[in-house]
């Protein structure tokens, strides 16, 4: 059974009745879990909403990390003018770094009284372990763990979808309850630990300064998408308070251009979008450039910048991210770096078909051909015509790093 048939059960089990007619807020984005036929969860979560305010008003629709990351939860009073009947958690909770400190928070603008309605993934669930997404989980749930945060008699309904790999809950708003601390299971480690202890994981655990920033501005760098933002800060935290330029090639609605700007205080953060919207993101220290990142002279153009950061986060394709990184990578100073992102589009032509650009090399191959320079020593010999390209980077480069999705150049 897929995600969207345990949605119909539920629909079905008449589970969500008593949110019928009741301010409800709703929380998740589908499109967080792209399921294995291609189902997208935001259909199901527009018939939630429909289906839970039939006859009532327009629901409420935030991310998770919108209403309940620790460094958004300030702005919520103000956000909603009154307390809700109802909570449905569609996604999320699995990547909140504190579930129970979000639990609470959820209970906390839920009226007593009230229903909360989550789906979580449980320890069963394996599907993005063994696939190419992007998406990182924290934690797993089982009926057990809610009954211990939340009261055991708060919990109304508990549902599972046959696989096991689903399951949801209803619980009721006790007056006077709150939420308990316990171990919860941790999807990393695939062991109950304590929320802190697994705060404490991790090579890159004490790197959590860029990602909070990133996911206060909703740049989908953030660990509730594509989770590059701690490796990121492993490597540009020695440019922390440097007066220099970071140029940015993709800006879409300015969440890493202000992310950048606020973690970078002394910066002038370049960006470049082909969309003219996107000159609303520009300041003080934020400078939009509109150009097509396609066309050769707009990028030669950008070297002008000097730049000791560049981040290719635009189109993806091949072309266009082996342009900027054959144009731009010269222009660094010694120490500089080059990220280039979301290499899934040369790997993965199911999910991301026709991202060529007309271009017979994939990017992923051509990082890779750059990462043998660098490992072997060597100068790659007469392969193709972009062996002299790649030889020369590969030469010029300090150290080579490949991570999930994403991959940092340091320039010698
Ligand atoms: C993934 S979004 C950027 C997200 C942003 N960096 C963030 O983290 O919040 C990609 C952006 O690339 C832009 N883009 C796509 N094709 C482009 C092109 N040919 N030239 C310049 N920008 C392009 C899109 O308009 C879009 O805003």
């Amino acid at each position: 059974m897929n995600l969207s048939t345990f949605y119909k059960q539920i629909m079905d089990s008449g589970i969500l009745c008593p949110l019928q007619d009741k301010r409800v807020l709703i929380i998740g984005d589908g499109h967080q879990v792209c399921m294995p036929d291609g189902m997208n969860l935001v259909t199901e979560e527009i018939h939630m909403g429909q289906y839970v305010l039939a006859n009532g008003g327009v629901p409420d629709i935030y991310e998770l990390s919108t209403v309940v990351n620790e460094s958004r939860f300030a702005p919520i009073p103000t956000m909603l003018t009154g307390k809700y009947q109802g909570i449905i958690v569609v996604s999320g909770l699995e990547k909140e770094e504190n579930p129970v400190v979000s639990l609470q928070m959820l209970l906390d603008i839920l009226d007593a009284g009230g229903f909360l309605f989550c789906v979580t993934r449980t320890p069963k669930f394996n599907y993005i372990r063994n696939s190419l997404s992007e998406y990182e989980d924290l934690w797993r749930f089982t009926a057990e763990e809610f009954k211990q945060i939340l009261g055991e008699e708060s919990i109304k309904v508990f549902i599972e979808e046959p696989a096991g790999h689903y399951m949801a809950i209803m619980a009721e708003h006790i007056v006077g309850c709150s939420a308990v601390d316990c171990p919860l299971f941790s999807y990393r480690t695939e062991t109950r630990l304590s929320v802190d202890d697994l705060r404490t994981k991790g090579f890159f655990a004490d790197c959590r300064e860029l990602d909070k920033i990133g996911s206060t501005f909703n740049t989908d760098k953030n660990r509730f998408y594509h989770n590059y933002l701690p490796k990121y800060e492993f490597f540009l935290a020695p440019f922390r308070h440097k007066n220099f330029n970071l140029l940015e090639l993709g800006i879409f609605k300015g969440g890493s251009a202000k992310m950048w700007e606020k973690y970078f205080p002394n910066a002038q953060i370049h960006c470049v979008d082909i969309d003219e919207n996107c000159k609303s993101v520009a300041d003080d220290r934020i400078i939009v450039h509109i150009r097509d990142l396609g066309i050769k002279e707009n990028v030669e153009q950008l070297r002008s910048i000097k730049p000791s950061v560049i981040v290719d986060d635009a189109s993806h394709m091949w072309s266009h991210q082996l342009l900027a990184l054959f144009t731009l990578y010269e222009c660094l100073p010694s120490g500089g770096v080059y990220i280039l992102e979301d290499l899934e589009t040369s790997l993965n032509e199911r999910l991301y078909p026709g991202m060529d650009g007309g271009c017979r090399h994939n990017v992923y191959d051509v990082l890779s051909r750059i990462a043998k320079v660098v490992g072997s020593k060597e100068l790659e010999t007469d392969v193709d015509e972009l062996s002299a390209t790649i030889s020369n980077i590969g030469l010029k480069t300090e150290m080579f790093s490949l991570m999930k999705g994403s991959c940092v150049l340091i320039r010698k």
